[in-house]
């Protein structure tokens, strides 16, 4: 029997591809991103075997090409993504994601008694302390926030 060249999920005419997000990330990058948006078509593969990596996820959006403002806050989730984006089948432009000095109105204060917290329209502001593995600090509180916390915020389940 003929053995088929592998191929994970097919490819898209148009659009954008997320590729090398770390293993088991896939779902919070959907959740980062604000997907699925009612338009786009969307596929996902969780766990596949990659060279580089071992093992790592992918995401397939059709039809949408994210801009670099939108993909750079995927670096809190998979700060090794590599951003495709796709044009009648062929690759135009490929990218890295570059995590910002500072993460501004995406991430909530963990701490109940931020000033983010209360009634006061205040936008919520981390500087980041570390990048790999990612350390916030809030900018109004000072609290720290982990990897964890990050992750656990942009949970679809
Ligand atoms: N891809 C796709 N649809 C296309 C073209 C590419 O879904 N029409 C996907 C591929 O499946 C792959 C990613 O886009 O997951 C990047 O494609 P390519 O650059 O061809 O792969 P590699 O060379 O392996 O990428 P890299 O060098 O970034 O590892
Ligand atoms: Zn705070």
């Amino acid at each position: 029997m003929k053995t088929p060249k592998e191929l994970k999920v097919k490819p898209i005419r148009n659009g954008t591809v997320i590729d090398h997000i770390t293993a088991n990330k896939a779902l919070n990058v959907i959740k980062i991103l604000e997907l699925p948006s009612e338009k786009s078509a969307v596929t996902i593969a969780m766990n596949v075997h990659s060279s580089k990596m071992g093992s790592k996820d992918i995401v397939k959006i059709e039809g949408r090409e994210l801009k670099s403002g939108e993909v750079d806050k995927i670096a809190l989730i998979a700060p090794n993504a590599t951003i495709n984006i796709v044009r009648e089948y062929e690759i135009v432009d490929k990218s890295e994601v570059h995590l910002p000095d500072e993460i501004k109105n995406i991430l909530e204060c963990p701490n109940p008694n931020c000033i983010t917290n209360t009634d006061e329209p205040v936008e919520t502001r981390f500087s980041v302390i570390e990048k790999e593995p990612v350390i916030l600090r809030c900018y109004h509180c000072e609290r720290i926030m982990t990897k964890e916390d990050i992750e656990a915020q942009f949970k679809l389940f």
